[in-house]
């Protein structure tokens, strides 16, 4: 599975340029989930992808002044969300009780939350991520039936190596998501999927894809340029 994230990107005409260009290479190789700015989610309907959306509100409908619901993204065709990103728990200070209000509301409407985890570079460096993994984790997960809890995807994004370049060794990434694993399994008796993601480009892509435990992708800067993007994915379609 292969989640292209484009964040606050591309005027119309770009993002119109960018979906020429996507929307007839995508093959139904991979299960690839685009999820653009939110203004933009009506044009992505009825092509081999599924659309994605990269924020939502816990309510359902009414007096929240700027907001997007589960209940309207449903509306939209959406069939995931991305919920819990490193720069939404920074910039929009949300927490994991936030997080896990959203995950409520997203789950309800059938769609898929994505939820992102991972650790600070000074949490890596006290040896606090695997703690870090296991309260984003559990906080978020809290409350949730054990059936409602299997359409949840994990993915493990150290803040580190989000748009910087750095990426962790082949061996951390093993040991981040084998954790998650590992404490799903134990917590909730269930096998979920776990995503990598933080600075994947073409050079690393297929040493990523390559471990068995990474169950697919959450790309950013490398999914904007389109054609660089497709080149990607031919890459480990192979
Ligand atoms: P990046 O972003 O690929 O640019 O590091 C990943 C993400 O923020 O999901």
């Amino acid at each position: 599975m292969i989640v292209a994230n484009l964040k606050m990107n591309f005027l119309i005409e770009e993002m119109q340029a960018y979906l020429k260009i996507i929307n007839n290479q995508i093959s139904d190789y991979f299960e690839v989930v685009i999820c653009p700015p939110a203004i933009y989610l009506h044009l992505l309907q009825g092509y081999n992808y599924k659309i994605g959306a990269q924020n939502v509100y816990w309510g359902e409908t009414g007096s929240y002044t700027g907001e997007i619901s589960a209940y309207q993204l449903k509306s939209l065709a959406v069939s995931f969300v991305i919920v819990g990103h490193s720069e939404r728990r920074l910039h929009l200070k949300e927490d994991n009780k936030l997080i896990n209000q959203k995950l409520v509301a997203i789950l309800k409407q059938n769609i898929k939350p994505i939820l992102c985890v991972g650790e600070t570079l000074t949490e890596r460096k006290l040896t606090r991520t695997m703690k870090v993994l296991e309260t984003q984790i559990t906080m978020a997960l809290a409350g949730i039936t054990k059936s409602a809890l299997n359409d949840i995807i994990i993915a493990y994004e150290p803040v580190w190596a989000i748009g910087s370049g750095i990426i962790p060794s082949q061996n951390e990434i093993k040991e981040a998501i084998c954790y998650i694993k590992k404490l799903i399994f134990l917590k909730y008796g269930l096998k979920l999927k776990v995503l990598y993601g933080g600075s994947v480009n073409q050079e690393n892509i297929r040493g990523i894809m390559e471990l068995e435990e990474v169950d697919g992708l959450l790309i950013g800067s490398s999914a904007l340029k389109p054609q660089y993007f497709v080149n990607m994915l031919t890459l480990i379609s192979k």
